[in-house]
């Protein structure tokens, strides 16, 4: 592996620094309550991984303009704001990012117009990159609605539970992370096999994020979101899905209390302390990070450098992310 290179991690830093300016300009609206509540979300804060990725993978080759790099990266991270805007009214989710959701602050009305809003400035952004932008943005788009409602659906009958859930986070997440790494490979003019491999690595990293995001909303009380939202949504995730499949007599209590969605703050509360201290939570870590190392497999195809390797590293902070 090379060494941190000073120069490519200022860089990155740069380019990340002028997007976070370019993401409050394009969620500009005309009145003021429509750029605050556009804005709110991205002021909270975020980790912006989507535009991390579309930087990293931008550097793979030499040639990227920054501008275009901006652009693609931009796009992502509104459309992934957008579809927040909307997961929190179907969630009812109260806190997001550490602040209230739009939907707890305003309504839902005034929360699904501004992801509409959102959405609506990241088509006319991926516009002024061309045509296979735009039709790797709807692609996308249309992975992550149908993901959001086969999850909304549940099982269909004969479906197997764990490919369900895990189909529902490939569409749901894995699309648009998928999306951003070759977005980053396009603006750098990476041949076809590249961008295969690109789009293998950012749908497991995508899966390996969206898994240890569920395992927060189980394990952590700092994610800035509350804790066992899938548990009152009745959302099964994969520490559930390996209960379901392993359980023995002990487990009753944990079984009935994941079996449906959770109205009463006390089940919550017992379901989470059961879960946290179940084998499952090893279990499911231990898949995460094998999940981890087939991402990191993907990257072999690609040439050798800092942007590889950078993406490699990330392999190992989404896997074990605390927040
Ligand atoms: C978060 O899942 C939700 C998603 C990753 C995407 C949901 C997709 C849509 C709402 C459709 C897209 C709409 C637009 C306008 C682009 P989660 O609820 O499991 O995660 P959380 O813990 O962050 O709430
Ligand atoms: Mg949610
Ligand atoms: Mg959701």
């Amino acid at each position: 592996m090379t060494q941190p290179d000073a120069d490519f991690e200022a860089f990155v830093r740069r380019r990340i620094d002028a997007i976070e300016l370019r993401l409050a300009e394009a969620a500009a609206a005309q009145t003021a309550f429509t750029s605050d509540a556009a804005q709110h979300l991205l002021a909270a804060g975020g980790k912006r991984f989507r535009p991390l990725l579309v930087v990293l993978a931008s550097q793979l080759y030499a040639g990227a303009e920054d501008s275009a790099i901006d652009r693609a990266a931009i796009v992502m991270e509104l459309t992934h704001v957008a579809s927040l805007y909307h997961d929190d009214v179907m969630d009812e989710a109260e806190v997001r990012r550490g602040v209230p959701s739009a939907n707890s602050r305003w309504g839902n009305t005034v929360a699904i117009m501004v992801g509409d809003f959102l959405f609506a400035r990241a088509s006319s952004t991926v516009a002024t990159l061309g045509t296979d932008y735009v039709m790797l943005q709807a692609e996308t788009f249309a992975r992550l609605v149908q993901g959001q409602i086969a999850e909304t659906r549940g099982l269909t009958e004969g479906e197997d539970p764990l490919r369900h859930y895990l189909d529902v986070i490939a569409d749901k997440t894995g699309s648009l992370i998928a999306a951003s790494t070759v977005f980053g490979g396009m603006v750098c003019g990476a041949p076809p096999e590249v961008l295969s491999a690109l789009a293998a690595y950012g749908e497991e990293i995508g899966l390996v994020f969206q898994l240890s995001d569920d395992l927060l909303d189980i394990a952590s009380d700092a994610s800035g979101k509350t804790p066992g939202t899938d548990l009152r949504e009745g959302v099964p995730t994969l520490p559930v899905l390996l209960l379901r499949a392993s359980a023995t007599d002990e487990d009753a209590r944990l079984l009935e209390l994941t079996a449906g969605p959770l109205d009463d703050e006390a089940e919550v509360a017992e379901a989470l302390t059961l879960l946290r201290a179940h084998r499952v939570m090893d279990e499911a870590r231990a898949e995460v990070a094998r999940r981890a190392e087939v991402a990191r497999g993907y990257l072999s195809v690609l040439p050798q450098g800092h942007a590889r390797d950078a993406l490699s590293a990330l392999c190992d902070q989404v896997a074990f992310r605390s927040a």
